[in-house]
């Protein structure tokens, strides 16, 4: 396979760092394409983590890495995650979009004060200014990379007054004079990014042209698309496979399959409809042996079962062709297990996922129950995942079969821990046979 598409089938957070860094071995280029630094993908290598917000999760093995047009770009956070890697003395080979928008000071503390302004029907945004610098991409009035590089930024004074009069929503909402910024550092902090800056779409429309293998790295998930997703309690950018091209300037007849990373259960950040979400004890057992606390914020995640009526949407709207399911190792223990089949909402059955959040609110999740599994723990595993499916529990094959003849997509990958070893492909021709 040349290129291969991995996105988030649920509400963020399903690991697809982790499948990233697992399949970059594979392929010559990963590539992030929408979203900023509202994501964080978790990598795990033996006892060290890394946390990318920007960067893509193939930079760990020191692949070319690229961060297309699509992407909101905070030029802090990107220059950190460049001194991290400098510090553990991994290679960094990094294309950044001159296309891409640039978030501000600005941009975080309109984000900050509408969801304020917002009270008790926020979002619960992660606050990193990321849907008001989309705002301003739509509204024609961003500022991209090559804005910064150019001759039409030259002073600071200059990139106050671009952005004074361009972001008049904030004299609306709330009071200019709390941001303080030191905008000369700013301005050079985005000007030090020079040297990786180019045009990433005729990059990697060529990397096409010459066979080169490229993984593209969706951050969110389906059901936070700006479009697909639970609106408004969503994301501001298209993290299902729609974004791919747009965010990259890639033709989409050019870029491959999609693998749908789906976690054993559910979880959600933030507010917004959620059927499945557990309401008793189990709720926390999950959270603490899956270690839902945002990687961003740190916030609490809300837990609930699986949902296949929302993953079954999610297969067949990005055309999933195969599924990497993780964190089997949190159920582990825990039975019996239930899934989402049906939804119902005043005796109805709804058969997909309601446009109106309050119509989605409404609806009650109706499952079937599955008996769980015990898996061992420690390095035990590490025979297990060397001997194939046959080796894991019976009723875990089960639970995997059900999503299987549910969504009709074959799963191609499970994990049962975080760390990168802890993977097992089930098949180990697919990366080359599609
Ligand atoms: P992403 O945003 O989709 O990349 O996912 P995150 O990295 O935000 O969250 C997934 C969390 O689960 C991270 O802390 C991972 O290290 C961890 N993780 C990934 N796969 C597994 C797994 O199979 N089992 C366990 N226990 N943890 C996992
Ligand atoms: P990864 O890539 C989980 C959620 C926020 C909030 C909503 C809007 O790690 O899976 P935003 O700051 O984007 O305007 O917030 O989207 N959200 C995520 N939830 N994982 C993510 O990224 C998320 N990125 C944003 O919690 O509900
Ligand atoms: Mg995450």
């Amino acid at each position: 396979m040349s290129s291969l598409v991995v996105l988030g089938l649920q509400w963020g957070d399903e690991g697809k760092g982790k499948v990233v860094d697992y399949l970059s071995k594979d392929f010559d280029i990963v590539v992030r394409f929408q979203g900023g630094n509202n994501a964080g993908h978790t990598v795990k290598i033996g006892d060290d983590t890394h946390k990318f917000r920007l960067l893509p999760s193939g930079a760990i093995r020191g692949k070319r890495v690229v961060i297309g047009n699509g992407v909101v770009l905070d030029p802090q956070t990107l220059t950190d995650e460049i001194v991290e890697l400098r510090k553990a003395d991994i290679k960094i080979d990094l294309l950044i979009s001159n296309r891409a928008h640039v978030i501000t000071p600005y941009h975080i503390k309109i984000d900050e004060l509408q969801e304020l302004e917002k009270g008790d029907t926020k979002i619960g945004t992660t606050r990193r200014g990321i849907g008001p610098t989309y705002s301003n991409k739509i509204d024609r009035i961003g500022l991209r990379v090559a804005d910064f590089l150019g001759d039409s930024l030259e002073t600071v004074d200059q990139f106050q007054e671009i952005i004074l009069a361009k972001i008049q929503r904030l004299f609306e909402i709330g009071n200019m004079d709390a941001i303080n910024d030191d905008f000369e550092r700013y301005i050079s902090l985005v000007r030090s990014l020079k040297p990786f800056v180019g045009d990433t779409g005729e990059y990697l429309r060529d990397s096409v042209q010459r066979g080169d293998r490229i993984l593209y790295e969706g951050a969110q998930g389906t059901l936070l698309d700006i479009d697909h997703g639970s609106y408004p309690f969503v994301t501001s950018s298209n993290c299902s496979i729609g974004g791919v091209s747009t965010g990259t300037g890639v033709p989409p007849s050019q870029i491959g399959e999609v693998l749908g990373v789906v976690k054993a259960y559910t979880t959600r950040v933030g507010a917004g409809p959620f059927p499945t979400e557990i309401e008793d004890s189990i709720e926390s057992t999950i959270r603490t042996r899956g270690k839902e606390f945002g990687t961003v914020t740190g916030r609490p995640r809300r837990c609930g079962w699986l949902d296949l009526v929302a993953l079954r949407y999610a297969v067949v709207l990005n055309d999933a062709k195969f599924l990497a399911l993780t964190k089997l190792d949190v159920l582990s223990g825990i039975g019996p297990l239930k899934v989402c089949t049906r939804y119902e909402s005043d005796g109805i059955e709804i058969s997909s996922i309601p446009a109106n959040a309050i119509e989605y609110d409404r609806v009650h999740p109706v499952y079937e129950e599955l008996d769980g599994w015990d898996l061992p723990k420690g390095d035990s595993w590490n025979g297990i995942l060397k001997t194939g499916l046959e080796s894991l529990p019976e009723n875990l094959i089960e639970y995997l079969r059900k999503i299987e003849s549910f969504t009709r997509t074959e799963v191609k990958l499970i994990s049962v821990g975080p760390r990168r070893e802890e993977t097992m492909v089930l098949d180990e021709k697919w990366l080359d046979s599609s």
